[in-house]
C-alpha cells in the first residue's frame, strides 16, 4: 500500500488543496474574488494540482452556510459524489471524501469508499469526521451526542467499515451503536482494509482518536510560539507510536504569496479586515466554542483573524522565499503535509506552482512532479 497511495509518497512536505467544493472555500470574506464554486472550476483546480504533483485533494463535508453577508460555505458539493467525479478526471493525486459518521451508515460508506477506490485505482482516502456544526445535524433530525461520545461512536463506525473491507465471509456485528446480521461487502477496495483514513479532531479526545485509529492526523497549531506548536505535533506522534501506528501529521495552511512582504500583508488585510465577514465568523466560532474544547475563549478571539483568513489554518504569507522558509521550519517541527487554501484558488494555485514549488524543490522539501508520476 505504501508505494501506491500518494499520501505516503516520500516527499518531505506533501501538499494538498482543501475546501474547494464549498463556496468561499476557507475564506470568510465578501471580497469579490472569493471562490464562487462551480464544477468547471473544481475540475480545473483539481487537474492543475494533479499535474503539479500535489498529493491530496480534500473536499469539506458541509451541509449549510454560516449566514452573514457572505453566507460562507452556503453552496457545497456532496463529497462522495464529488470524489467519484474528480477521481475519474485526475491521474496521480489522492482524492478524499469527508464523511460525518453519524449521518451515513458504515455499510453504505464502506461500499461508496470501495467504489471510488476502484474509480481512482487505489488513490482514495476517507476523511472521517464526527461533526461539530450542530445546525447541520438538525436538518437530519439525528441524535446529537455529547462531544466525547461522538468519538466512541466513530471508533465503532470505523470498526464496522474496516471489517467490511477485510472479512471474506459474512459476519455478525453486535456493538453499542451498530447491530447487524450477515454483514458483507464486495468488491473490496483496491487498497483493501488498509485504505487510508484521515481525521482532524483537535480536542484532546479528538487527537487521541485520530492518532490511535487514522493514517493522516491533522493538528490545529495554536501558533503561540514554536515550542508549543512543536509539542502539539510531538504529542500527536507519541500517541500514534504508543498505539503502534506511524503518525503522518498534516496541517491546514492559508496562503497569500506576493512579490514583497508588504504586498502580501496588504492583500491579506484587505480580504480579512476590509472585507471580512464578522457575522459569519461569529456564528461559526460561537458554535465551534460550544461544541469543541479545542480553543480556550481567550485564544478563540485571537483566532478570529485566522478563521476569516483561512478557517483557522496556519498563515503562509509573504514572498515565495519567506513562505518556503516557513515551510522548512514546519517540516523540521514534524509537519508531514499541508492542505492549502487561497482566496482566488485558480489564480493563486497557478502562482504557487510557478513561483513557490521550484523553491520547495530547491530547499529539499519536494522532488519534481515528473519524478513521481506513475
Ligand atoms: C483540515 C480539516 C478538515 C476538516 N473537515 C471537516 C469537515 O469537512 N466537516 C466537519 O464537520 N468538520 C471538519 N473538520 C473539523 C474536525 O473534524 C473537528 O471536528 C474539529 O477540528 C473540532 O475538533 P473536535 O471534534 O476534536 O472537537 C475539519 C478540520 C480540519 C482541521
Amino acid at each position: 500500500m505504501e508505494s501506491r497511495n500518494p499520501i505516503f509518497r516520500a516527499n518531505r512536505l506533501k501538499l494538498g488543496v482543501m475546501a474547494f467544493n464549498c463556496s468561499h472555500g476557507s475564506t470568510v470574506t465578501t471580497a469579490p474574488e472569493a471562490w464562487p464554486m462551480t464544477w468547471s472550476d473544481n475540475v480545473a483546480l483539481a487537474q492543475m494540482a494533479d499535474r503539479a504533483g500535489f498529493e491530496a485533494l480534500l473536499p469539506v463535508g458541509r451541509w449549510k452556510g454560516y449566514g452573514g453577508p457572505s453566507n460562507f460555505n452556503n453552496r457545497t458539493f456532496e463529497s462522495f459524489t464529488w470524489a467519484a467525479g474528480i477521481g475519474a478526471l485526475t491521474k496521480q493525486i489522492a482524492v478524499l471524501s469527508t464523511i460525518h459518521a453519524p449521518l451515513v451508515h458504515p455499510v453504505m460508506a464502506a461500499k461508496q469508499a470501495a467504489t471510488i477506490d476502484h474509480i481512482t485505482q487505489g488513490r482514495f482516502v476517507l476523511n472521517l469526521v464526527c461533526g461539530w456544526f450542530r445546525n447541520e445535524f438538525e436538518m437530519f433530525g439525528v441524535e446529537w451526542r455529547e462531544h466525547d461520545v461522538r468519538y466512541e461512536y466513530a471508533a465503532e463506525w470505523l470498526d464496522v467499515c474496516r471489517r467490511l473491507w477485510f472479512e471474506k465471509t459474512p459476519f455478525e456485528f453486535q456493538g453499542i451503536y451498530f447491530q447487524g446480521k450477515e454483514l458483507w461487502s464486495e468488491p473490496k477496495p483496491i487498497q483493501g482494509a488498509d485504505l487510508p483514513v484521515m481525521n482532524a479532531g483537535s480536542s484532546d479526545i479528538g487527537q487521541r482518536f485520530s492518532a490511535q485509529n487514522c493514517d493522516m492526523n491533522f493538528v490545529m497549531l495554536r501558533q503561540r510560539d514554536e515550542a508549543n506548536d512543536q509539542e502539539q505535533i510531538a504529542k500527536l506522534k507519541r500517541l500514534s507510536n504508543a498505539a503502534g501506528r506511524e503518525s503522518r501529521c498534516w496541517i491546514h495552511g492559508y496562503a497569500v504569496v506576493r512579490s514583497t512582504q508588504e504586498e502580501a500583508e496588504a492583500a491579506l488585510n484587505r480580504y480579512v479586515i476590509e472585507y471580512g465577514d464578522e457575522e459569519a465568523v461569529s456564528n461559526m466560532l460561537s458554535i465551534f466554542g460550544m461544541e469543541s474544547g479545542t480553543l480556550a475563549p481567550d485564544v478563540m478571539d485571537a483566532f478570529k483573524f485566522h478563521f476569516k483568513a483561512g478557517h483557522g489554518g496556519y498563515p503562509l504569507v509573504g514572498t515565495p522565499k519567506k513562505v518556503v522558509d516557513d515551510m522548512v521550519r514546519l517540516s523540521e517541527m514534524g509537519v508531514d503535509g499541508i492542505l492549502l487554501s487561497w482566496l482566488d484558488y485558480l489564480g493563486e494555485c497557478k502562482q504557487w506552482v510557478e513561483e513557490v514549488l521550484p523553491l520547495m524543490e530547491a530547499a529539499g522539501l519536494r522532488s519534481p512532479a515528473s519524478s513521481h508520476h506513475s
